[in-house]
């Protein structure tokens, strides 16, 4: 599946523009519960999610970007500015997917109103049709709140990064058989509570199967189990960006090499005065 562009040569960087496309909507993603394995990546800029639209049924803008694009050291720094600017960069860039942005850190835990707040915001502001918000049955009174009020959520449990000081790292959770209960009941309450789809993420492989089997939504797994109802994946952690991933992550592309040699090239021609040459001169 690809879509066709064609370019608008009015802007000095060619704005490529697909093929009429209808959108996946919210409902139709939930439709897919047992059905076709849903395929989700994270984007966080309008290119990327132009060369990854047609290949997905969602793009998660995720909070990961705090790591990803800004060098922090977890998404608890990350700021409902940030996820915005991202989040519309991703709408725009996108015309097929089903765009999701993470509610930040802080921004939403308090209350279902402060979520309300923040999520019709980051909604408005960015064009984008849902919201992730992390957390178990704490959560679900939100879930429920911000459903009921016209706002999709997709819900997120088992290792929920934006609690890594409360957790104490990024280990697999569920290993007891007393957390794993935990984290089934946190599912339950979500699912009831209206989530259109629930991320599963860093679960022991049995418990996220058992999960699956129980919630009427649809499951999308990360360092979970293949028969979650769909896949997430960090899109710079699939490309190979990064030295050192998580056991969970296939590299699907080693793109860090790629463009330190092209980097390497570069800096070669520049030196030797090689770059640029005749093609690249205005006579
Ligand atoms: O922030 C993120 O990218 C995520 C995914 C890893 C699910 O929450």
């Amino acid at each position: 599946m690809s879509t066709t562009f064609t370019l608008d040569t009015a802007t000095s960087r060619a704005h490529p523009v697909p093929e009429p496309v209808r959108r996946l909507t919210v409902p139709a993603i939930a439709r897919r519960k047992g059905g076709e394995p849903i395929v989700m990546l994270t984007a966080y800029t309008a290119r990327m999610a132009q060369l990854l639209d047609s290949h997905c049924d969602l793009l998660l803008v995720g909070d990961s970007l705090g790591q990803v694009i800004y060098g922090l050291d977890t998404t608890v720094k990350v700021s409902v500015e940030m996820m915005i600017a991202h989040g519309a960069a991703v709408v725009r860039g996108s015309y097929r997917s089903v765009v999701v942005i993470d509610l930040p850190f802080g921004t939403y835990e308090e209350s279902p109103e402060a979520a309300f707040r923040t999520a019709a915001r980051v909604m408005q502001e960015t064009g984008a049709a849902a919201v992730k918000l992390e957390g178990g049955a704490v959560m679900a009174p939100t879930v429920k709140f911000l459903a009921e009020r016209g706002i999709p959520v997709m819900a997120h449990v088992g290792l929920t990064p934006q609690a890594v000081n409360a957790l104490g790292g990024y280990g697999a959770r569920g290993r007891s058989e007393a957390e794993a209960a935990k984290i089934l009941d946190d599912a339950r309450a979500v699912a009831a509570a209206g989530c259109f789809a629930l991320v599963v993420e860093g679960v022991v492989e049995p418990l996220a199967r058992a999960i699956t089997e129980t919630v009427a939504c649809p499951t999308i797994g990360i360092g979970a189990s293949p028969a979650c109802d769909g896949q997430v994946l960090v899109v710079d952690d699939m490309l190979g960006m990064f030295e050192r991933v998580p056991r969970f992550v296939e590299r699907f592309d080693d793109l860090k090499t790629h463009i330190s040699a092209a980097a390497e090239r570069y800096a070669g021609a520049v030196r030797d005065r090689s770059f640029p040459g005749e093609a690249q001169l205005y006579r």
